[in-house]
């Protein structure tokens, strides 16, 4: 697939099939991660491949974050909600847990170290549209949370950046949309042309 055709028509796919995805095209994804462009070449990203059973913890994990913050956990409400944020993880049969863990180089910066895994997630996501794979980026609050950087044994400067969730399409993918490059782009031609910004 043409890289611009790639970019454009990857979309977020929430809805994929259970059929497990293959060790070779999930080699694929990460190698494609581990290609983004990184300052000081610290490649500060860590892959998590969360397939089967273990998708269970994670699961239970998100569970117990969002449990802690409810005022009566006992409630059927509450206990519904629970149950449905159990089985959030197996709404895919793969899920690649994508973290920064930031060097301790004293050149590096701690939002590049970011940047560059942001661009890794970035790269996985085009390659598993360009395999024909459906992907999503999910994240939320209990990502960012202690409770879940503890679960992937991370370092209190790791965080995890994203949850990328893959499987095998079940349906066409839909059309994107986005603002014209126009209403987001200012072309400057001349020193002066930073007055008028
Ligand atoms: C950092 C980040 C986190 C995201 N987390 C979620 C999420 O938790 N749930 C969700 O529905 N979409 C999430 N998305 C995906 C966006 O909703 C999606 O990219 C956007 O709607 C545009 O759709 P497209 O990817 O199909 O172009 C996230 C995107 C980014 C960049």
């Amino acid at each position: 697939m043409d890289i611009f055709e790639a970019i454009r028509s990857r979309r977020s796919i929430g809805l994929v099939s259970d059929e497990p995805v293959s060790k070779e095209l999930i080699d694929q994804i990460l190698e494609a991660g581990t290609w983004a462009p990184n300052h000081f070449r610290t490649e500060p990203w860590k892959f998590f491949v969360l397939t089967g059973n273990s998708r269970k913890r994670l699961g239970s994990t998100l569970a117990k974050i969002e449990e802690a913050q409810m005022d009566d956990p006992a409630s059927e409400t509450s206990q519904k909600k629970l149950s449905k944020i159990l089985d959030k993880p197996f709404r895919a049969p793969l899920i690649i847990a994508v973290a920064v863990e930031p060097s301790d180089n004293p050149k590096a910066i701690l939002l590049e170290e970011y940047g560059a895994v942001y661009a890794a997630i970035q790269n996985m996501l085009l390659a598993a549209h360009a395999l024909g794979l459906g992907g999503f980026w999910r994240t939320g609050k209990p990502t960012y949370t202690p409770e879940m950087k503890q679960l992937f044994n991370l370092s209190d400067k790791g965080e995890i950046l994203g949850f990328l969730y893959f499987g095998h399409l079940k349906r066409d993918v839909h059309e994107g949309k986005r603002r014209a490059v126009s209403e987001v782009t200012t072309w400057l031609t001349s020193e002066e042309d930073f007055d008028k910004l």
